[in-house]
C-alpha cells in the first residue's frame, strides 16, 4: 500500500489516428485547466497525438501535460521512408512515446524484438516508453494471457538496467478489450498488472515497484475509478474516451 502510493496516478489519452492538428490544437488548450487541477492532485496527465498534431499539441498545452508520440523508428536517421526518429521528436520537446501498441503489433509487424530495440534507444536518450503489453481474444481463451504478457515483458525489455527502466511505463492492453466495450474485469486487470510488476520485479529486482503499471482497453468515466482502485493499476491508457475534453475530464475528476 506504501509502496503503491509512492507511484503517481498517470492518465494518458491515446488518440490514435484521429484529430486533425487544429483539432488537437483546440483540445491542448481546452485542457489547460485540467492539467493545473491534476498537478495539484499528483496525477500525471497526457496525450498521444498524431506525429502531424505534436507540435501544434505541445505548443498549446500546458507544460505540465504529458505530450507523448504513438511510434518511433530506433535510428537516428537514415534510408527509412515514413519513420520519424528521436531526434525529430526531441526537437519538439517530446520525451514520451507509446511503443508497442496492439494495433501496431497486429498492422505493422511490432514485434518483441523491435520494441526492445526502440526502448534501447529511448533509454539512452533519457526518453519514457509507455510499453503495451497484452493478449488477444483467442490467447485470453486458451488461458496463455500471463504466458504471452511474460513473453512481451522479458524479450522486449531484457538486458536492461534497472538504472535505464526506472522511468518506464508499462500499459496492460488486452487486445478483445480495445475499442469493443467488453472491458476486462477489474479483477483480471489486477491480476495481469501484479503479473507484470512480479515478471519485472524478475528483470530489475525492486525497481519494479516503482515502475507504473496501467490499464487499457474500453476504460471510460465511469469505470476508470474501480481500475485506479487495484494495487497494482496505476493508471489508464484510454482510447475513445480520451478524444472528448469533457469525457477526458470526466475521466480525471473521477480520479481525483
Ligand atoms: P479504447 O479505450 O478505445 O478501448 O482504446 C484503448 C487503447 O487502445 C488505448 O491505447
Amino acid at each position: 500500500m506504501l509502496l503503491n502510493k509512492m507511484r503517481r496516478k498517470l492518465l494518458l489519452g491515446n488518440w490514435k489516428m484521429n484529430k486533425l492538428a487544429s483539432e488537437a490544437r483546440e483540445f491542448a488548450l481546452a485542457s489547460k485547466p485540467l492539467a493545473e487541477l491534476a498537478k495539484k492532485n499528483n496525477i500525471d496527465l497526457g496525450v498521444a497525438p498524431t506525429y502531424l498534431s505534436l507540435a501544434a499539441t505541445k505548443e498549446a498545452a500546458s507544460k505540465d501535460m504529458i505530450v507523448a508520440a504513438q511510434n518511433v523508428h530506433f535510428n537516428p536517421s537514415g534510408a527509412f521512408t515514413g519513420e520519424v526518429s528521436i531526434p525529430m521528436l526531441q526537437e519538439f520537446g517530446i520525451d514520451w512515446v507509446i511503443i508497442g501498441h496492439s494495433e501496431r503489433r497486429a498492422y505493422d509487424n511490432e514485434t518483441n524484438q523491435k520494441c526492445h530495440d526502440k526502448m534501447k534507444a529511448l533509454f539512452a536518450n533519457h526518453m519514457v516508453p509507455v510499453y503495451c503489453v497484452g493478449e488477444t481474444l483467442q490467447e485470453f481463451e486458451e488461458g496463455r494471457t500471463k504466458e504471452v504478457v511474460g513473453r512481451q515483458i522479458r524479450e522486449g525489455l531484457e538486458g536492461f538496467t534497472a538504472e535505464e527502466c526506472k522511468d518506464l511505463v508499462v500499459a496492460y492492453e488486452p487486445v478483445w478489450s480495445i475499442g469493443t466495450g467488453k472491458n476486462a474485469s477489474s479483477e483480471i486487470a489486477q491480476d495481469i498488472c501484479k503479473f507484470v510488476r512480479e515478471t519485472l520485479r524478475e528483470l530489475i529486482g525492486d525497481t519494479a515497484d516503482k515502475i507504473r503499471v496501467l490499464y487499457g482497453g474500453s476504460v471510460k468515466p465511469v469505470n476508470v475509478k474501480e481500475y485506479l482502485s487495484c494495487p497494482d493499476v496505476d493508471g489508464a491508457l484510454v482510447g475513445g474516451a480520451s478524444l472528448k475534453i469533457d469525457s477526458y475530464e470526466e475521466l480525471l475528476r473521477n480520479i481525483l
